[in-house]
């Protein structure tokens, strides 16, 4: 498939989004999660005319789709290719704090649909999961290259149901063959896990998710943005942050409720309506926290 084609990715809770981030009152905002642009065109439709908005993108791919699809806001948007966790450093370069961050964390369309990578279990791709070409290692280098107790620790961080046994027999089948792509391991979960005790496409999903995870740095990296990021909002400044599953969410709630610094604002996350899942599956798992820093 083209990559032009895969150009969309909907915007998970948009309208949520522009409410609990008061995007009509604020002037300096952060998409740390840039994707496609949904949320960040959003932002700036619905922005002053002199609001600016500081855009984050790793993946090298989206941000080409990205900078196309924000050109009619050229002069209102800053697209830096980096990490959101760098966002504390350029904001304190550039001298601002934020009305409002979002983070909208884990894969867009683009990613699991076009990028070749192997975020997904459903194409047979090269075993990579690297969101970003600045990272080195690869799932293929963890799968055949890590120790069955380095396996077993990534898939246990993960929550891989039988992650010491299923470790064990990674590294037997890789001495036979090694894994090289997505189906490669598709096969070593099937066959590990029979007869399957959960469905098979939410085993798949968890076992590739640790490992993405993984590779990434996933859980490190909001560690580090929950730790910066209250102390480049200005006070009363909003941070919300969208998670798809609960090991990002355990982060995000225990440090909204325990940071000194900020106000929970969602007792409860904010989750998709009926109508959102209906229109678009993907947002099925989204929560939505949102937190103020405090004066
Ligand atoms: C769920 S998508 C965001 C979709 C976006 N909100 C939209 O509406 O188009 C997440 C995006 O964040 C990017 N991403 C993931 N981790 C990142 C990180 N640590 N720093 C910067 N970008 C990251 C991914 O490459 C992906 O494009």
């Amino acid at each position: 498939m083209e990559k032009r084609e895969l150009i969309h990715h909907e915007p998970v809770l948009l309208e949520e989004v522009l409410k609990w981030l008061k995007i009509e009152e604020g002037k300096i905002f952060v998409d740390g999660t840039l994707g496609l642009g949904g949320h960040s065109s959003a932002i700036l439709k619905r922005a002053k005319e002199d609001a600016l908005l500081y855009a984050f993108e790793w993946n090298e791919d989206t941000l080409k789709l990205a900078e196309e699809n924000l050109r009619p806001f050229q002069g209102r948007v800053k697209i830096i290719p980096k990490n959101f966790v760098y966002i504390k450093e350029v904001l304190e370069k550039e001298g601002v704090l934020a009305d409002a961050i979002l983070l909208d964390l884990g894969l867009s369309s683009f990613l699991i649909e076009g990028s070749g990578r192997g975020f997904t279990f459903q194409k047979d791709e090269p075993l990579d999961m690297r969101m970003s070409l600045e990272l080195e290692l690869t799932a293929r280098d963890i799968l055949n290259r890590f120790s069955e107790r380095e396996i077993a620790e990534i898939l246990e961080r993960g929550e891989v149901p039988r992650a010491t046994a299923f470790a064990r027999f990674i590294v037997q089948k890789r001495r036979i063959k090694p894994l090289e792509t997505t189906f490669d391991l598709v096969s070593v979960v099937k066959e590990f896990y029979r007869p399957l005790k959960r469905k098979e496409k939410d085993l798949l999903a968890i076992v590739f998710q640790s490992i993405r995870m993984e590779i990434n740095r996933e859980l490190e990296n909001l560690e580090k943005a929950l730790k910066d990021l209250p102390e480049v909002l200005r006070p009363g400044g909003r941070l919300g942050i969208i998670s798809f599953h609960s090991l990002e969410d355990r982060l995000v709630k225990r440090a909204f409720k325990n940071d000194d610094r900020l106000l929970n604002l969602t007792k409860k996350p904010v989750t998709p309506s009926p109508e959102e899942v209906k229109r678009n599956p993907r947002a099925r798992s989204a929560k939505l926290r949102v937190a103020e820093r405090r004066c």
